[in-house]
């Protein structure tokens, strides 16, 4: 079924068109306040000027014109120019009724359902993750969750940093000091940090590492199966921790750096068939309009460096040609710290001026900000390392008292917060049960269970809604489609935490309100019904998020 703001949308243009024969997008939004109705448009006020008359004059016209009977009480005209748009209770109970019968709550399937790759996660291999990689997984994760709940094909992509010279340093230590026994990522740190000591320091060992690498490169048996062990010691790691995080990441979804190399020279010969490349300074370069460095010079995508490596530019480029070519991505979705953006719209030029990326391929570089310390720095450890995320994940679960609630806190932390912004770890904050926490989700949802649990028995169909706490119930459970279809179309997970915050918070004021147990049979029925729907649709937004729905807390 249509959603309802589109139903209106569609609705406000037919009749724009009525009385004034013009096409002009309706702008709906959702109304500010409770006395602004449920909807409002500014039609009036925008089309007055064009149309030489008063906003007033306008907004009655197009009232007279508007056929929404079949929804909404009568509109009204209000303020300097806008039309307000109030969902009528009986449409309302026959909607609430009509999405909690519906196993996706009214999200429709796509026409076209897309193939959409998410690149995310993405540590890099013999090392840690940290608070970063915490971000990607967790928005990248939501991300795929909501898309492949709308019908979605999503092709998960972990693009594992396990190529490039560093690895030469830890092969060649690793194979004179020996594989350690217990190769956890600790571990494996340590011995990175060991050998780039060494490569600093000790005469003889960064030629043995440059020759470690051509050795790599060169598919060497034993310095291949050299690295194959530290890569699975270090996936086997990172499954530890996404199982923990309960993400939909599986071993399966590693694709990393290594996988693009044999593409890079091909890659390399292509663009420069193109004419897209250029030699500066002994690397191999593209130099795209408009791509400026901070003192305005050209700023190149470096394919080629000039020790003859090739780095993260050129894998970036083959990987994206490899996802649209061969795997056959309708759009690309790489979530990745922000301070990455130039490179991935350099990436993203590059790959449209060589015709890689055709214009109806979509390609986005979801930016998160920066996870703070409570100095406000980056979050680091007390030494200034950085953070292990095992260390914040078992601090946010004894902090909690249980897995469920602590991982749950740092997600919707995490997610809450704007895209770009960067927030502050706090851990006390997260798991408060009041505020705008996971928690305080996690409870709305458990006190829902908990009291049809006491009420037994499946609950019957919504049939009456007449408090304005009802109301306002309903109201935010027909808008899940809605505000689901809004996260696939801006990739912004917070839209949905916002959301699911109202509903909870309406929820709590319809309990303070409205009895339900102590109700007269017939109200207590329907009120049941809502409580039902309110809690399958909290139950389902925290899904999407990747946060447990915990039935008692
Ligand atoms: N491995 C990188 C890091 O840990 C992130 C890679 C992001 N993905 C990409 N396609 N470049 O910072």
């Amino acid at each position: 079924m249509p959603t309802i703001e589109n139903t209106l949308t569609s609705r406000l243009s037919t009749a724009t068109r009525a009385a004034f024969g013009w096409s002009v997008e309706p702008d709906l939004r959702t109304a500010t306040r409770p006395e602004f109705g449920h909807f409002q448009t500014n039609l009036p006020l925008r089309l007055a000027r064009p149309l030489a008359l008063s906003p007033r004059t306008v907004g009655e016209r197009l009232i007279g014109a508007l056929d929404v009977e079949d929804l909404c009480l009568p509109p009204v005209l209000a303020g300097v120019g806008f039309v307000n748009l109030t969902l009528s209770p009986e449409f309302l109970v026959g909607q609430v009724a009509a999405r909690a019968a519906d196993p996706h709550l009214g999200v429709d399937r796509p026409d076209a359902p897309q193939r959409i790759v998410v690149d995310y996660s993405s540590p890099n291999v013999a090392k840690q993750m940290h608070v970063g990689h915490l971000r990607s997984t967790v928005i990248g994760d939501a991300l795929v969750r909501v898309l492949e709940f709308t019908g979605h094909e999503v092709l998960r992509r972990n693009h594992v940093g396990d190529w490039g010279t560093p690895f030469g340093m830890l092969l060649e230590h690793l194979a004179e000091t020996g594989f350690p026994e217990e190769p956890d990522l600790a571990v494996l740190d340590g011995a990175y940090r060991s050998a780039r000591r060494r490569f600093d320091e000790e005469s003889g060992f960064a030629d043995r590492a440059r020759r470690r690498v051509v050795e790599l490169q060169g598919g060497d048996s034993a310095t291949r199966s050299l690295w194959e062990r530290v890569v699975a010691a270090s996936t086997d790691a990172f499954s530890v921790i996404y199982e923990r995080l309960g993400v939909r990441l599986q071993p399966g979804d590693v694709v990393g750096e290594s996988r693009y190399q044999d593409q890079l020279q091909a890659t390399l010969d292509d663009l420069d068939a193109l004419g897209l490349l250029r030699v500066s300074n002994g690397a191999v370069c593209a130099f795209l309009p408009g791509f400026r460095t901070r003192e305005g010079d050209p700023l190149p995508l470096v394919l080629r460096k000039s020790d003859g490596g090739f780095g993260y530019d050129a894998t970036d480029v083959a990987a994206l040609r490899h996802r649209v070519a061969v795997d056959g991505a309708d759009r690309l979705v790489h979530v990745v710290d922000a301070r990455q953006g130039l490179h991935f719209e350099q990436v993203f030029a590059l790959a449209r001026a060589a015709g890689w990326l055709p214009e109806e391929v979509r390609a986005e570089h979801v930016a998160f900000g920066t996870v703070l310390g409570s100095d406000g720095r980056p979050f680091k450890t007390r030494d200034g390392g950085t953070v292990p995320l095992a260390a914040l994940l078992d601090a946010a679960e004894q902090r909690a008292g249980s897995r469920d609630v602590g991982i749950g806190a740092v997600k919707y932390a995490d997610l809450s917060c704007g895209l770009g912004r960067d927030y502050v770890f706090d851990l006390a904050r997260m798991v408060a049960t009041d505020g705008d926490t996971g928690p305080y989700l996690q409870y709305a949802h458990a006190r829902l269970a908990t009291l049809l649990a006491r009420a037994g028995g499946a609950p019957g169909p919504v049939t009456t809604l007449e408090h304005p706490a009802e109301l306002r119930v309903a109201f935010l459970l027909t808008r899940f489609p809605d505000v689901v279809q809004d996260v696939v179309s801006t990739l912004e997970p917070h839209r949905l935490c916002g959301y699911l915050h109202r509903l909870a918070v309406a929820v709590s004021a319809f309990y303070e309100n409205c009895p339900v147990l102590r109700a007269e049979a017939a109200v207590r029925s329907s009120r049941l019904a809502l409580c039902a729907a309110a809690r399958r649709t909290l139950a389902a937004g925290l899904d999407l998020l990747g946060i447990a729905a915990p039935d008692t807390m």
